[in-house]
């Protein structure tokens, strides 16, 4: 018997973001291959799969995690980004660049993979900027690691980003007077050819540093809205106008989409140019990938979200300066507590009142209340923050790190504790738990208010809290058994 051919150990960071989670998925269906990542939060990572891939566990600023996550390391994956992070995200992307190229070298890894941002430097925002320094200085030292840099535009899937806005606006809007940039091009990718792009790097047979730029047919952002528009049976007009500034345009696309101000004006910025590809690397060295066309990639991103088979999402990192979950699972601290018992009645188990309280929020709301919900969530939208139209990934499931409404899931025990922390603007700190024992559920909003404004601002939604907290405590327990 010949010996098996060892696998190659492969690192992804970026593993709970949006094309990290996807590609560990891709990856792990490949026998050839030993799959190892690298995580902020290990409770973030699927309990399915948490047990078939090598969890480490910190960030690229900590240099002795990185080499202890690089050690044996064939090929490693660089697809993470500071672009949450207040005004220094471009340092910060620099310094974790480098560190993580640096530890490479260190540990002889052979090949770094790296998935950038599509367009030339003359007409780059600050966070292209970002993404082009990235690549830059992970591909610095040619002569000591080699370095696969491919560079995207608007990757189409479900729960992306750039998908988010186009479905929503295209459902939303009949009429839509849009600036002129909306006639600009640029060549948006499905995410299922980018994870091929990125799975066929791996084994690329290259030596050296190689730029490879990916994207289907050319579009400008008019075009794809009334294609997504026809995929979906509706009939859309855009009229351009010649005043609308990119901030404006911003402002108007966060009533009407789930991002919040930074993203959209983000993107927003990366289409006031043309971003099109330079290289024709993609067909000379992948010649096995043909892209799919923008109508294809967008009536699959369809048909997931209408079978719940929703991967990731574009608020699945926890975009802010550091790690959102790590400190945020224990509210303990809480000094204001609305706490409400709701004993179960005759026969009602514990798993049915679990499974109740993690159907909440998104298409199934918020009960009785949730015209005060709406009006929380519109507020909110307007004051900057995320409002309630994220709603969740899935229906039937939720996993540390969701976003849900304007909540995201920082605890899970399986038929014992469910544990939301607010990501609406408050005065403060707040979660929301469900505690449920054997015969009663306990939940309680904690607060930590910051300041005297948060104080007041407790005590003056205090009479609206008995009827919401109230009446969601009641419906999880009555609703248990009846969920699907
Ligand atoms: N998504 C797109 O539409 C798109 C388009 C073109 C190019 N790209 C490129 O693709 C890459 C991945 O983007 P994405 O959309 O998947 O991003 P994402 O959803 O925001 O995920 C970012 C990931 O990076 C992790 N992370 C951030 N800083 C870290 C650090 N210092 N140490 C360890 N992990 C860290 C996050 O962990 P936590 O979960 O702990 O926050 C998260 O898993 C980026 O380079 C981006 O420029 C994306």
């Amino acid at each position: 018997m010949p010996d098996a051919i060892p696998k190659k150990t492969v690192l992804i960071t970026g593993a709970t973001g949006y094309i990290g989670r996807r590609l560990k998925h891709r990856l792990l269906k490949s026998s050839a291959l030993k799959i190892r990542i690298l995580v902020r939060n290990r409770n973030k990572v699927q309990v399915s799969v948490a047990d078939r891939v090598d969890i480490r566990e910190g960030s690229t600023f900590d240099k002795d995690i990185l080499h202890d996550a690089l050690a044996g390391v064939d090929t490693a994956f660089y697809l993470i980004h500071s672009m949450g992070s207040k005004d220094d995200f471009q340092d910060r992307d620099r310094v974790s660049a480098e560190n993580f190229r640096d530890a490479c070298i260190a540990n002889g890894v052979r090949r770094i993979i790296y998935l950038g941002g599509l367009g030339v430097r003359q007409d780059a925002s600050k966070h292209l900027l970002s993404r082009i320094e990235t690549g830059e200085i992970l591909a610095a030292k040619p002569d000591r690691i080699q370095t696969i840099w491919l560079r995207a535009g608007a990757i189409i899937g479900s729960g992306s980003a750039s998908f988010e806005i186009i479905r929503n606006i295209s459902q939303k809007l009949p009429v839509m007077v849009a600036p002129r940039w909306v006639r600009n091009r640029t060549q948006p990718i499905g995410i299922e050819d980018v994870l091929s792009y990125l799975q066929a790097s791996i084994d690329l047979a290259h030596t050296g540093n190689l730029i490879v730029d990916i994207g289907a047919e050319k579009l400008s952002f008019e075009e794809m809205m009334q294609q997504a528009a026809e995929i979906m049976g509706l009939k859309r007009y855009i009229i351009p106008v010649p005043v609308l500034s990119p901030r404006l345009s911003s402002y108007w696309l966060i009533l009407f989409t789930p991002l919040p101000y930074k993203l959209v004006a983000a993107l927003v910025e990366g289409l006031k140019s043309e971003t099109i590809i330079q290289n024709d690397n993609a067909a000379r060295f992948y010649p096995e990938i043909h892209p799919h066309t923008f109508k294809q990639t967008v009536a699959d991103a369809i048909g997931e979200l209408e079978h719940n088979q929703v991967l990731s999402r574009w608020c699945d990192s926890s975009s802010s300066e550091a790690c959102d979950i790590k400190d945020f699972d224990n509210p303990a601290g809480a000094i204001l507590r609305d706490t409400r018992i709701v004993p179960f009645a005759n026969g009602q188990r514990q798993q049915d009142v679990f499974r109740s309280a993690c159907a909440v929020g998104g298409r199934n709301g918020w009960f009785k209340y949730n015209y005060l919900w709406r009006i929380r969530g519109t507020i909110d939208k307007m004051i900057g923050g995320y409002g309630l139209n994220r709603g969740r990934r899935i229906c039937g499931e939720l996993r540390v790190g969701d976003a849900l409404d304007f909540w995201k899931v920082v605890d899970i025990k399986p038929d014992k504790r469910l544990l939301l922390y607010a990501q609406m603007k408050l005065p403060g700190e707040a979660w929301l738990e469900f505690d449920v024992q054997p015969d009663q559920l306990v939940q309680t909003a904690h607060f930590i208010p910051r300041g005297v404004l948060g104080r007041l601002y407790w005590y003056l939604v205090l009479p609206l809290h008995h009827f919401v907290f109230n009446n969601l405590a009641r419906t999880v327990v009555s609703a248990a058994g009846k969920t699907e």
